[in-house]
């Protein structure tokens, strides 16, 4: 399983490198309005630390704007994947955009046939916003475990980025279900490390080596 960082903060991004753990990072431009650096400058930069795909996002409505932004995004380095929302538009985009090799992480995905058509037309990823269909009441895991079954049916190679993941459950049924990326909060990562037994017994055995004979 594939670990995305879901951020676009370059300390963040920094720590969760230094982990060994990191296999991507996924932006959007909410995430890229809470920092305070000119948006090229900071795109460059996740992209230098970070080895994996690194998506940013189109913000253009016209499948001619959404390609000729996609193109321009694509350019700023070579581990740069184009995230474009959902829709008509997008898909022809997409279409043109894969055929050309540019790789495409469809977004903001909340039914399990927009994820097939981002697929048919090509799509690198998609996307299922997790934690917001658990907001309005609509088990985002379960079109989790929908997209999966769909694409294995049909043997898609499209895979799956599990995003808007508000916490370590999230992350524990994404595992269990097989997707094949989290895309997860910096706070989320951190507190899947933490558990208070592990602390105790590391308190435990240190506290004990100090009793230990030695020569
Ligand atoms: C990542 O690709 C998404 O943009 C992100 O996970 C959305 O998360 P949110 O629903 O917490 O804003």
């Amino acid at each position: 399983m594939k670990i995305f960082l879901d951020t676009a903060n370059l300390q963040q991004i920094k720590e969760a490198a230094n982990w060994g753990i990191l296999d991507g990072v996924t932006t959007n431009p909410s995430l890229i309005s809470m920092e305070n650096i000119p948006f090229e400058d900071l795109v460059k930069e996740i992209c230098r630390v970070v080895a994996g795909p690194v998506s940013v996002e189109c913000v253009s409505t016209k499948a001619k704007d959404i390609i000729k932004e996609a193109k321009g995004l694509a350019k700023l380095a070579d581990n740069i994947v184009v995230k474009i929302p959902i829709c008509l538009e997008g898909l022809k985009a997409i279409k043109v955009l894969s055929s050309e090799g540019i790789h495409v992480n469809t977004t903001l995905i909340f039914s399990p046939l927009q994820a097939l058509l981002a697929a048919k037309a090509g799509a690198r990823y998609v996307s299922p916003f997790v934690g917001r269909l658990d907001d309005i009441s609509h088990d985002g895991m379960d079109l989790v475990d929908q997209i999966l079954t769909i694409f294995d049916n049909y043997g898609f190679e499209t895979e799956l980025i599990v995003a808007s993941i508000r916490h370590p459950l999230h992350f524990v049924e994404s595992a269990l279900m097989g997707a094949d990326i989290a895309t997860v909060p910096f706070g989320v990562l951190e507190k899947i490390i933490k558990h208070p037994l592990t602390d105790i017994g590391m308190e435990r055995f240190i506290k004990d080596w100090g009793k230990v004979k030695r020569g």
